[in-house]
């Protein structure tokens, strides 16, 4: 199993594109570029956990590398602002997505475009930019977003502290309105680690 993730991540950063799209997120903001790493790796393993082929997996890999991509457009003192943001600047937030969705489209990627679009998208239609539930979210978009979420919580934000990895696995686990159960468990199993459910279980916030 361990050599056949290998293949998918060998394959991964096999392409020219990859490295000219990560090479300017990373002259652009350190904090988005190990995101963009963390994620892009996680989502190709969970992807073949979950039974993708490898070409699919490498495909949701590359949604993971590149979801963030349209932060590109947004300035860093934004991007690591300590303060509270004002509503505005939650809103330029928010274009992330659909920024990411059109460079991506414009570079031919349409597939790509499509998963990354929706990461923000959330189960109980409370997500953006399209406000989408269910099933309506598609399945790689799904398994996207929980890793994405992970990864978030690891690692802490400017406005919330890093959590250890039982506690954000609680909490994904708790937030099932927001989080596919079955795209949360595969992340369980990729990760190959024990945890051990506590009787309060904190949802995200
Ligand atoms: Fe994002």
């Amino acid at each position: 199993m361990l050599e056949d993730h290998g293949a998918v991540l060998s394959e991964l950063f096999a392409h020219p594109f990859t490295f000219s799209l990560l090479g300017a997120v990373l002259a652009h903001d350190y904090e988005t570029h190990r995101h963009l790493l963390n994620v892009g790796i996680l989502c190709a393993r969970v992807a073949r956990t979950a039974g993708h082929s490898r070409e699919e997996s490498v495909l949701l890999g590359q949604a993971g590398l590149f979801h963030d991509i349209g932060k590109l457009h947004i300035r860093c003192s934004l991007l690591n602002a300590l303060h509270a943001l004002s509503e505005a600047e939650w809103r330029i937030m928010r274009a992330h997505a659909v920024r990411g969705e059109q460079m991506l489209a414009a570079n031919g990627a349409t597939g790509l475009a499509a998963i990354v679009r929706g990461h923000h998208e959330r189960l109980d239609g409370s997500g953006y930019p399209d406000g989408l539930r269910g099933w309506a979210i598609p399945w790689e978009t799904r398994l996207l977003s929980v890793v994405d979420a992970y990864d978030a919580m690891r690692s802490g934000r400017p406005y919330a502290a890093a959590v250890t990895h039982d506690e954000a696995l609680e909490r994904l686990v708790a937030s099932d309105h927001l989080f596919d159960p079955d795209a949360v468990a595969v992340l369980v199993t990729t990760l190959g680690v024990k945890f051990s459910q506590r009787e309060a279980l904190a949802p995200i916030s």
